[in-house]
């Protein structure tokens, strides 16, 4: 029995989907335990690009089970976008190989609309979320008000919670924020028809899973957001609403922590963050722009361009220090090909005092000043390396340097987007 977790170790979009679709070969099943269509998890096989928001980037592979659990939110409408987007592209053939917890709770025009008017009220202050109503949803659920995937095919139910929740939403929405209300009858019948849709791939997660497990399966989580975004360990508020670190997966699917035997912390061999909040390593300059358009550093699911920095190791000392990581997965380290020298923030410095972890306090965090190590760049392409042995003295040289200042072995290297392009020192699911 062997079950693997995959977190972002930094502030997300660290080429989760690429290292998730790699390890799904030697998996049963791949879970999404958190998070909603604010990801977007990008896959390339052989040149053919796949971007995921709430389908788990396992669903490639034929056979291998994919579970979205209880602990995502589920915008239905996006979910069937792209169930029918991979049908078409001759994927997902067999309906039994998508999952849906029943316990979901599912994201309703509401939440799209005040998590849109809520940053427009913040100004400058806003947090830049993706406007997906990942909050205002996560928010219901806390509060014990939220539409679960179960309601979608009870139509009373349904009925009844959507009144109740339309008569505060549309008095926030009219009278605070002035804006359009969201109809009760067109909602209704609207997500009755999702509902319809939906209803073949909706199970008891936690049961199908568990008695897998039980029987054997090897399960791979699929983390989402990173471990700078987690609500309760993150830059807070600017963060999602989940938890993104390793103990998500595990409350989100429902399946216990004893089942769980590793957990790999993917990386960039850089650093980039979208929307608001404390980045002590950004780079405004040529370098970081430079960094951007290599890397394509520019968001999957809202196109807005990444804010682009150097590797922080307190950042993913702090990931590990949270996840337990039984090995790193760095990925884009063909990105930094002919730079003539890369740093690496080893510390920070704040208030004239040298720091070594990540400060709890936002405006300390603001006010961080990175302290670098430098390390020499190297010319020759790498995009084909295939294992250590190929790549340039100074990449590996680099390589030992992160490994040294993050205490955790780097078990895979990614040099390019496309599935071979990795290289892979440690698989976690036989080692
Ligand atoms: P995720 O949200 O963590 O799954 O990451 P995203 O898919 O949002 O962003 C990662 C981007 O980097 C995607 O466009 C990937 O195709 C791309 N990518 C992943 N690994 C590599 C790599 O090693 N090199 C390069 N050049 N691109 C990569
Ligand atoms: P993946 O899984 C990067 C960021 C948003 C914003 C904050 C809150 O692809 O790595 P939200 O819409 O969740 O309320 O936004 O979190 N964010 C992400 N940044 N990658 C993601 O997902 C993200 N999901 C949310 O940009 O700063
Ligand atoms: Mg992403």
């Amino acid at each position: 029995m062997k079950s693997i977790i995959v977190i972002g170790a930094q502030w997300g979009d660290e080429g989760k989907g690429k290292i998730v679709d790699i390890y799904s070969e030697f998996a049963d099943m791949v879970v999404r335990s958190t998070g909603g269509n604010n990801a977007g998890h990008t896959l390339v096989v052989k040149g053919e690009k796949f971007v995921f928001h709430l389908i788990p980037s396992g669903i490639l592979h034929p056979g291998k089970k994919c579970v979205i659990a209880n602990g995502v939110v589920v915008d239905p409408k996006v979910l069937l976008a792209e169930i029918d987007r991979l049908k078409e592209r001759g994927y997902l053939k067999d309906d039994g190989q998508l999952k849906v917890g029943l316990l979901a709770n599912i994201i309703m025009p509401y939440h799209i609309v005040l998590d849109r008017v809520r940053e427009e009220k913040l100004g400058d202050k806003k947090i830049g979320t993706t406007a997906r109503g990942i909050g205002p949803c996560y928010e219901d659920k806390i509060a014990r008000t939220g539409i679960r995937a179960c309601d979608l095919v009870h139509p009373d139910s349904l009925a009844e919670k959507l009144r109740a929740n339309l008569d505060l939403k549309n008095f926030l929405l009219r009278n605070y924020y002035r804006a359009d209300e969201i109809p009760f009858q067109a909602t209704l019948d609207e997500y009755l028809g999702y509902g319809k849709r939906l209803k073949p791939y909706l199970i008891d997660t936690s049961s199908f899973l568990n008695e897998e497990i039980n029987r054997g399966a090897k399960v791979l989580f699929e983390g989402a957001q990173g471990t700078l975004l987690d609500i309760d360990h993150g830059t807070y508020p600017f963060v999602t609403s989940s938890n993104t670190t390793a103990g998500g997966a595990c409350t989100g699917s429902g399946v216990s922590p004893t089942k769980i035997s590793g957990v790999v912390g993917v990386s960039k061999a850089y650093a980039t963050r979208v929307g608001g909040g404390p980045f002590p390593t950004e780079l405004f300059d040529e370098e970081g722009q430079r960094i951007r358009d290599r890397g394509h550093e520019y968001g999957s699911t809202t196109g807005r361009p990444r804010r682009c920095g150097w590797f922080d190791a307190p950042v993913v000392r702090y990931a590990h220090r949270l996840n337990g990581l039984s090995g790193i997965a760095l990925t884009k380290l063909d990105v930094l090909t002919g730079l003539p020298r890369i740093r690496v923030c080893v510390a920070y410095e704040i208030g004239g005092v040298r720091r070594d972890e990540v400060p709890l306090s936002l405006p300390e965090f603001e006010e961080a000043k990175p302290l670098y190590e430098q390390v020499e760049g190297w010319k020759n392409d790498i995009s084909s390396a295939k294992e250590f042995g190929d790549l340039p003295k100074a990449a590996l040289k680099y390589i030992r340097l992160i490994e040294e200042m993050t205490g955790v072995e780097i078990s895979l290297v990614s040099v390019g987007p496309d599935r071979n392009q990795t290289i892979v020192r440690k698989n976690p699911f036989r080692s």
